[in-house]
């Protein structure tokens, strides 16, 4: 960073204190993680410079022979990954992927079936204030409310009442397995196309320790900056040529002008590495620790919507405890921890106050904590809720903040970086 440091101190102060806020904080928002530094020196890289819309060999500007490379890099990793044969590397974002997809087989006003944000969906999986919900028909299934496990038998009558032209599997705070073969059948019953958007657990399908969409959606999306460890960004898949053809042309010149093309080359680095026994590991300690975390909260009286976690991630209800998310999470920031407020299924309070909060075990694994330290964090995380309900939580205030310094000196985080 000397350049930054030379050209702008402004701008070099502000990457400074994010840099500490990392290494001091514990992470544990469910959709973040840290990039390993081959990521973002290909995010930091001179292809930023370059335009590149279109394809690899169908370009619409001169000089691509270099990036069409770091572009057909990344799409055979990807589909290698995912064991599917076409990808769509381009999508800025997960939201912008999904876009592309409804763009490529939707027309405004159509009905598509996805998981209520309530429950756990995507906004884009057609809450009302987002594209999704204003342009289509959006009609939301749900959780039973006795296991908080998706109830196939109401999106099977959902479905047949109205007649979705797309239907959606996939979440945002969904912590345990979906069944995507059930999905496929009650998409093929109304002739419905099946997208899995796996954004959460795409690190755990590549590495096989949750179910892989494949082959039973018709079309996969996922952000790349979640589990899978890569920079911002996402990624549209498919095994079938008519439909990556009609994905490609939805996403430029749809709704995207020229590729990232310094993202692309992050893509494909994340993708080096996702495909390596490490990750493989680095993915088992992720389910390892969050199960474990989510059982000692358990033990210590703390709910868990659907009683545990089959992901990266588990949703606690606060209910019991007369606590809200918003309570729960200005007061574990205040004792360095992150992590953020989440509605819980049939949760009487609104979105911006919640009955919930999503702990997620990607980032602090990725940190170096393994199931002694995540027992540690499930503690402290106890001992706070506890103390809030009890409402005295600044009495703990400074014995937690030290046991957070504690865990975050013992795993430096970017010991490579200096500021
Ligand atoms: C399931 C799911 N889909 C899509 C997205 C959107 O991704 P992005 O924030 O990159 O637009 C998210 C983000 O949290 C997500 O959880």
């Amino acid at each position: 960073m000397t350049h930054l440091s030379k050209r702008d101190r402004d701008a070099f102060d502000i990457f400074k204190q994010e840099l500490l806020r990392q290494r001091g904080q514990i992470e544990l928002i469910a959709s973040e993680n840290f990039t390993s530094l081959a990521v973002m020196e290909a995010a930091g890289s001179v292809l930023t410079n370059k335009y590149a819309e279109g394809y690899p060999a169908k370009r619409y500007y001169g000089g691509c022979e270099v990036v069409d490379k770091a572009e057909n890099l990344a799409i055979a990793r990807v589909t290698k990954m995912f064991g599917c044969k076409y990808a769509n590397v381009q999508p800025h974002s997960g939201a912008q992927a999904n876009m592309a997809v409804y763009f490529s087989l939707l027309k405004p006003g159509d009905t598509i079936l996805g998981m209520s944000l309530a429950a756990g969906g995507h906004l884009t999986h057609g809450a009302s204030p987002t594209f999704s919900g204003r342009w289509l028909k959006a009609i939301g299934y749900g959780v039973s409310e006795k296991t908080g496990l998706i109830d196939y038998d109401q999106v099977r009558s959902l479905a047949q009442q109205h007649k979705p032209k797309l239907i959606v599997a996939g979440a945002s705070s969904y912590p345990r397995t979906i069944d995507f073969k059930r999905f496929r059948e009650i998409s093929d019953e109304v002739g419905a196309y099946l997208l899995a958007d796996v954004a959460h657990y795409a690190g755990l399908v590549v590495t096989g320790l949750y179910p892989n969409p494949f082959p039973h959606a018709h079309v996969v999306t996922t952000t790349t900056h979640k589990t899978l460890r890569g920079p911002r960004g996402a990624v549209i898949l498919t095994d079938s040529e008519d439909l990556i053809g009609k994905i490609n042309s939805a996403v430029f010149p749809g709704i995207q002008g020229g590729p990232f093309m310094h993202i692309i080359l992050a893509k494909a680095v994340a993708f080096g590495e996702a495909l390596s026994g490490e990750f493989k590991q680095y993915m088992t300690n992720v389910l390892e620790n969050s199960k474990l975390m989510a059982k000692r909260l358990m033990d210590n009286g703390i709910g868990i919507v659907s009683g545990g976690t089959d992901s990266h991630m588990a949703v606690v209800d606060l209910r019991e405890l007369g606590v809200t998310g918003k309570q729960a999470e200005i007061a574990l920031e205040q004792c360095g921890i992150a992590c953020n407020k989440n509605g819980v299924p049939f949760d009487p309070l609104p979105p911006s106050v919640t009955s919930g909060l999503r702990l997620g075990t990607a980032a602090g694994t990725t940190r170096g904590f393994r199931v002694k330290e995540f027992d540690e964090i499930a503690q402290i995380i106890s001992k706070v809720l506890k103390a809030l309900a009890a409402g005295n939580a600044d009495s703990v205030y400074a014995e937690v903040r030290s046991r957070v310094s504690k865990l975050c000196e013992a795993f430096p985080l970017y010991p490579e970086l200096s500021c």
